[in-house]
């Protein structure tokens, strides 16, 4: 799949950066965005992703969260999630960015990750921003009205999916030290995004300026193919254990 000298370059990196999207869990189940059968495919972001859909129709965007919550629990990480995690372990510096609002990285093991989207098992409170962590996923069913909705433990008041939806700021402490990161790595892996959303964010323009070695993994060019070294044209769950598959898992 690769040469020795790239193969090389890639097993010498010492401060691995690793930027996820939607593609990295295709293959734990979880439908992408913008692919033949992804959830944009029926649905408009903008009736269900933005602040002024959950304005309009707070039943309707809660009850998309929640079946997609649901999915996402319900789902395993693949391989894909468990090599990068045996990454995550095996090198002096890592950070795992991701756009994914699922949380199979973390199931896997990455322990050193930011999350720009945050995080589909948060609510957030309309009254103060109380942020909750929900340690199971809500009933599917169990919104019917905003009398349903999720109550903050703090402070009681109704929640909203701890999500960042379109028009939306990121959050400014994981965008901050995920632009250090990217900025400083040799290595920057990017798995499964198609950069629509993210090509925006600049990370791998800043990796690829301070002389990083971009790879890209995805069986499709991307928004980002340009700024790669080289682009791996295969799933995720196939082409990650390929490279990263002879690395021990966490040391006993
Ligand atoms: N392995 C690797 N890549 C894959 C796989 C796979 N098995 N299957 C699909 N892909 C690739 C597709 O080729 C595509 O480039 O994953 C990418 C998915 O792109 P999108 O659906 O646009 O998802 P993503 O890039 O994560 O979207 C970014 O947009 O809607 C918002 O907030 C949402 O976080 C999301 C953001």
């Amino acid at each position: 799949m690769l040469s020795d000298e790239t193969r090389a370059r890639i097993e010498s990196a010492k401060k691995v950066c690793v930027f996820t999207g939607a593609g990295v869990s295709a293959e734990s189940g979880i439908p992408t965005f913008r692919d033949a059968g992804g959830l944009w495919e029926n649905h408009r972001p903008e009736d269900l992703v933005t602040i002024e859909a959950f304005e309009r129709d707070p039943v309707l965007v809660w009850r998309w969260h929640l079946w997609l919550q649901n999915l996402c629990h319900g789902s395993q990480p693949n391989a894909a999630h468990e090599a990068l995690a045996r990454l995550d372990s095996a090198s002096p510096e890592f950070l795992c960015i991701t756009q994914n609002i699922d949380d199979l990285h973390e199931r896997a093991g990455t322990n050193r990750i930011v999350k720009i989207h945050s995080d589909l098992m948060q609510i957030r409170c309309l009254a103060k921003d109380h942020v909750t962590q929900l340690t199971t996923a809500l009933d599917e069913h169990s919104i019917r009205s905003s009398d349903d909705f999720p109550k903050c433990p703090k402070c009681g008041s109704p929640c909203r999916p701890n999500v960042v939806w379109f028009g939306e700021m990121l959050p400014i402490e994981p965008l901050d030290r995920a632009r250090r990161f990217a900025s400083r790595c040799d290595l920057f892996i990017i798995v499964g995004t198609s950069g629509v959303v993210s090509g925006g964010y600049g990370f791998t323009e800043m990796a690829k300026h301070n002389g990083a070695f971009i790879l890209e993994i995805n069986p499709r060019k991307s928004e980002l193919t340009y700024l790669a070294d080289i682009s791996i044209r295969l799933p995720a769950a196939e082409a990650l254990p390929e490279l990263f598959g002879t690395i021990p898992g966490d040391q006993d």
